[in-house]
C-alpha cells in the first residue's frame, strides 16, 4: 500500500468534533446502533472494550440511553483490551473494577457475557489462558467493534511501541511513560505494575470496525504521529491507517497538531 493511499484512507476516516461530549456522543451512537442492529438480526453484538479516562463519557451515554431510552445490553458479549498484572479484581485500579463502575453494574449486560483478563494465577498459565481468549473471540466470529484509546506514546491496548502488528493476547512489558500515565492512580511509581495482559495489535486489527477516540490537548502530538506519520510498530497505532474499517475520532484539543 502507498503513502498516498493511506492519508486517502484517514481523511476519509477521520471525524472531528469541537466539544468532547459531542466525539463521545457520536462514538456511544455508533455502539448503540451496532447493539440494536445485531439484535434486530437475531445475533449478539460482541465489543472490544476500552478503559481509562477517554472512554467514561462514551460509557455515560451508553447507561443514558439504557435507562432512557430502553438500549439493552442483554445481546452483547464484551471483550476487554488489557488488564494489569498482577492486579486483584477488586482493587480500584483494576480495569474489572472500572468496568464495573463505569458501565457494566448500570446496565443490564450479563456478568458471564463480560470477558476481562483475568490475573489471579501464576505466570506459567498466562500463555494458555491468552490463547483461550483468543479462541472465545474468534469461536464468536471475530469482534464487530473495537472501542480504542491512544496512550501518549501511541499505544492502543497494552500494545507498547516495539509491538509486533501480528501480536496476539499475550504478557506484556508496561512503558516508563504508560507506568508514568497510571502513577496518579497507584499513588506512587513504586505501586504501578510493570506488567500487564494485553490483546495483540493482530486481534484488534481483525474487528470489523475500529473506532479510536483521542480527547484534549495531551493527545495532539500523538495524534499527529499516528494520523500522518509513518506506520511503525514504533507508534502501534499508525497500524489504523491501513485499515479501512478503522475510524479516527478527535476532539479540538485532540486534533490541534494534525493539518486540516
Ligand atoms: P486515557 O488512556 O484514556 O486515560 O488517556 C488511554 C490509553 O492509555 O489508552
Amino acid at each position: 500500500m502507498t503513502n498516498q493511499s493511506h492519508k486517502t484512507s484517514v481523511t476519509n476516516n477521520l471525524k472531528l468534533f469541537s466539544e468532547a461530549q459531542q466525539a463521545s456522543l457520536y462514538v456511544a451512537h455508533q455502539i448503540a446502533n451496532l447493539i440494536n442492529e445485531k439484535e434486530k438480526q437475531g445475533k449478539p453484538a460482541v465489543l472490544g472494550l476500552a478503559t481509562g479516562n477517554t472512554p467514561k463519557g462514551v460509557y455515560q451515554e451508553l447507561i443514558r440511553l439504557h435507562q432512557n431510552e430502553a438500549l439493552s445490553f442483554k445481546n452483547v458479549i464484551s471483550f476487554n483490551l488489557d488488564e494489569y498484572y498482577p492486579i486483584l479484581p477488586d482493587d480500584q485500579q483494576s480495569y474489572t473494577y472500572f468496568m464495573r463502575q463505569f458501565l457494566f453494574k448500570h446496565v443490564d449486560i450479563k456478568p458471564e457475557h463480560t470477558h476481562i483478563p483475568h490475573t489471579d494465577f501464576s505466570e506459567e498459565g498466562i500463555a494458555q489462558y491468552c490463547q483461550e481468549y483468543e479462541d472465545k473471540i474468534e469461536s464468536l466470529g471475530g469482534l464487530d467493534l473495537q472501542l480504542l484509546g491512544i496512550g501518549r506514546n501511541g499505544h492502543i491496548g497494552f500494545n507498547e511501541p516495539g509491538s509486533s502488528f501480528e501480536s496476539k493476547t499475550r504478557l506484556v512489558h508496561l512503558n516508563s511513560v504508560t507506568r508514568e500515565d497510571a502513577k496518579a492512580a497507584f499513588g506512587s511509581m513504586d505501586k504501578v505494575p510493570q506488567k500487564a495482559i494485553s490483546i495483540g495489535v493482530d486481534t484488534i486489527s481483525k474487528a470489523k470496525k475500529i473506532i479510536l477516540l483521542a480527547l484534549g490537548k495531551r493527545k495532539s502530538d500523538i495524534m499527529k504521529l499516528a494520523i500522518h506519520g509513518d506506520v511503525t510498530t514504533q507508534v502501534p497505532a499508525s497500524i489504523l491507517q491501513t485499515l479501512p474499517q478503522a475510524e479516527f475520532v478527535l476532539d479540538h484539543g485532540a486534533a490541534g497538531e494534525i493539518k486540516s
